[in-house]
């Protein structure tokens, strides 16, 4: 098969691109041109070890066959239908499969377009369902320090990273956060959940009590906290947040965009942590990455509280040209038939161990303050240049590439998450490559 791997852009400059620092990358672009199981293919032609998954979203590899075979043959034979007032089997048939997949009582899903999306609308769904039990006066929404929830008004506003805040406004009103648990005085180091701070749930108890439950609508978390740099809960935490909202009757959201679709070694984070929200928030490996596409699950009890009033109506205002679309439908079924049949949505937990140890053995290498890991995801966090924060992580980016691998970076903060098919040699490969990295960090 040809590719583009000799064309070059010849201007770089029209497209203002996302999250990225523009100048740099159009001075030295680094340009990826085809892409198969776990590796990228550059424009000069090298391999790269895929050590991210993409975004935290192809978890099942590139360029998977059933994958791009449902999607071109889905664009064949339907290629769009409406979304509002008319259907495609595609999508109910996703919803089932996708229901079955997800912990029990989380029996309905609305589709969106990615992660910012499924955010927005999780809150709204919980402030409409309040409403709409004649439960009007909730209407706050709780976040969480160093949270990411993506980049709209509503996930910013619950979200709890400053550089994503601090440039628009007022946000949402009404929003209060909990404090984060990254201890790193007490818990650098830890291997899986870091032992120190359960206790911080028992913040929602403070805000509750200064707020009254009464006017409060939902608790939004990611389980565990990825673009931040990933933050492990502590044993205990996510089970203290479930028991508190219940006693308040307050929802508890979780937002998976990072931790769904087997990064953990179970199919969720609610099945690795046991604790099952009311709303569930799912973007990312839903489709592998490859098409657009979020899910957000949510009890019956709160789809029931709208399937009131006269039938012609419309029970809930909301929902994208797009939802459900029939080609990232098909995406979706053929992704998670993908996960079923090699077993990918538990081989996080095959690889755990090799994967912590590998991780850990970073230790002591110069800059390094602490290892975190969970699953298939890993962090290694780095002392910060005095002066010049996230520098030094961006120079360890910019060598791993160089070198034939791709880590991600927030702050000072290395985060890794393979595609779930990553093999043993292949995990040594990143772990021997970061070695040299951190040998030579200035
Ligand atoms: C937990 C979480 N929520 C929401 C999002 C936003 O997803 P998207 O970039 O698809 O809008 C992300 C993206 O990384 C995420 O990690």
């Amino acid at each position: 098969m040809s590719t583009s791997s000799n064309v070059a852009p010849n201007d770089l400059s029209a497209f203002w691109m996302p999250f990225t620092a523009n100048r740099q990358f159009k001075k030295s672009p680094r340009m990826f041109v085809a892409a198969k199981d776990m590796h990228y293919t550059t424009s000069d032609g090298r391999q790269v070890l895929d050590g991210t998954a993409g975004l935290w979203c192809v978890n099942a590899g590139h360029a998977r066959p059933k994958i791009v075979e449902a999607i071109a043959s889905q664009a064949a034979e339907l290629d769009y239908a409406p979304a509002f007032q008319m259907g495609h089997p595609k999508a109910f048939e996703l919803a089932n499969r996708l229901v079955d997949l997800a912990p029990e009582g989380l029996d309905h899903v609305l589709f969106t377009n990615s992660g910012s999306e499924s955010v927005d609308t999780a809150l709204k769904v919980a402030l409409a369902y309040h409403r709409a039990k004649g439960d009007g006066s909730r209407f706050r929404l709780i976040g969480r320090e160093r949270g990411y929830h993506g980049v709209n008004f509503g996930g910013i506003s619950v979200g709890g990273i400053v550089p994503n805040r601090k440039m628009f406004g007022t946000l949402l009103t009404g929003v209060d956060h909990l404090p984060h648990t990254h201890n790193l005085a007490k818990n650098a180091f830890s291997r899986g959940e870091p032992e120190h701070g359960a206790d911080l749930a028992d913040e929602l108890e403070r805000i509750v009590g200064l707020h009254d439950a009464s006017t409060i609508a939902a608790v939004i978390v990611e389980p565990v906290a990825g673009s931040t740099g990933v933050l492990i809960p502590p044993p205990g935490y996510l089970q203290r947040l479930r028991d508190i909202t219940k006693k308040h009757g307050i929802l508890l959201i979780f937002d998976e965009v990072i931790t769904g679709y087997g990064r953990l070694g179970t199919p969720f984070g609610a099945d690795y942590f046991g604790v099952v929200p009311d709303i569930m928030i799912t973007a990312k490996g839903l489709t592998n990455g490859v098409i657009p596409m979020g899910a957000v699950f949510v009890s019956k009890d709160i789809h029931d509280a709208f399937m009131t009033g006269p039938e012609h109506l419309i029970e809930f205002f909301h929902g994208y040209t797009y939802s459900g679309n029939p080609i990232a439908s098909a995406a979706g079924l053929a992704t998670l038939e993908t996960y079923k049949e090699e077993g990918l949505l538990t081989r996080g937990a095959e690889l755990a161990k090799v994967w912590e140890d590998g991780l850990h053995s970073l230790k002591g290498l110069p800059h390094v303050i602490d290892i975190r890991n969970i699953g298939l995801v890993g962090a290694i966090e780095l002392k910060p240049i005095d002066g010049a924060p996230t520098k030094r992580a961006f120079a360890a980016f910019l060598k791993a590439y160089d070198q034939g691998l791709l880590i991600r970076t927030t702050g000072d903060i290395i985060a890794l998450s393979p595609p779930l098919i990553v093999t043993e040699s292949q995990i040594d490969q990143i772990i021997t490559t970061l070695s040299g990295i951190l040998k030579t960090l200035e």
